[in-house]
């Protein structure tokens, strides 16, 4: 595993780079997308570079990693809707070639379908991911099975807590997610993660000098052939 240690706005130039690499080399790359404040930097940094006409999102197709379960993609707090106003709206992807899990509606057929979807395009060549302060990556809490694909999650109470900053009350945010599972997330061909502030050094601590455990989500990570790390400070403290 590749680690990169800098400032936010650093690692939100070098992620966005990453992105626009792999589409100059690979026109009709398949991108995975992240949700969360994480990827929200290199998002913009994505939106300028479109605008500048320095890459185009016209022949790509985007995959995001998950979907609260009970919000329509038209809820401001689901992640479509997240997605849509964060990046997809401001960039010329074509709005059809761009997935987010459903969770509403008879979803459990769109988590059963999202794998061989991904699949059926040739696989994702890039994926961003954020980390919780658990270990989660996409909403694959401690426990989930590291041979999982897209699957229907209980939030952990850490996690639901960590949400609530995006709801009026802890008590409106979702209990219930469907998510890219362990294995969908370990088919992609390159993974970036981003962590900043000190809520993310166990995790990251973890990540990189711990044992492999599905206690610890994001350690699967260590048999990646192909993973960036991209922290600042306060989240690599704890390595150190
Ligand atoms: C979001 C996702 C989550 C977040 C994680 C960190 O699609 O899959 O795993 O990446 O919860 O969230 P932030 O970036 O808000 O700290």
């Amino acid at each position: 595993m590749k680690v990169v240690i800098c400032s936010k706005e650093k690692m939100d130039r070098l992620v966005a780079k990453e992105f626009i690499d792999m589409v100059k080399k690979k026109p009709n790359a398949v991108l995975g997308f992240a949700t969360g404040t994480s990827p929200l930097g290199v998002y913009k940094n994505l939106i300028e570079a479109n605008k500048k006409g320095i890459v185009s999102f016209k022949d790509c197709t985007s995959f995001n990693l998950d979907e609260y379960v009970g919000l329509a993609g038209n809820h401001p707090q689901s992640y479509r809707y997240f997605m849509d106003h964060a990046l997809f709206d401001e960039i010329d992807i074509k709005k059809e070639n761009t997935y987010v899990p459903s969770g509403v509606g008879d979803y459990h057929k769109g988590m059963k379908e999202y794998d061989a979807l991904i699949k059926g395009v040739g696989g994702i060549d890039i994926q961003i991911l954020g980390i919780g302060s658990d270990g989660h990556i996409a909403f694959n809490e401690p426990g989930t099975p590291f041979d999982s694909y897209t699957h229907e999650t209980a939030l952990a109470p850490s996690t639901i807590k960590d949400n609530s900053r995006l709801f009026s009350s802890i008590d409106e945010v979702p209990t219930h997610a469907v998510t890219m599972g362990l294995k969908s997330i370990m088919e992609a061909k390159k993974i970036v993660l981003i962590a900043t502030g000190k809520n993310k050094a166990k995790a990251i601590y973890g990540l990189l000098k711990g044992p492999i455990t599905e206690e610890l989500p994001c350690s699967i990570l260590q048999k990646h052939p192909d993973v960036t790390v991209y922290c600042d400070e306060d989240a690599y403290s704890l390595v150190k």
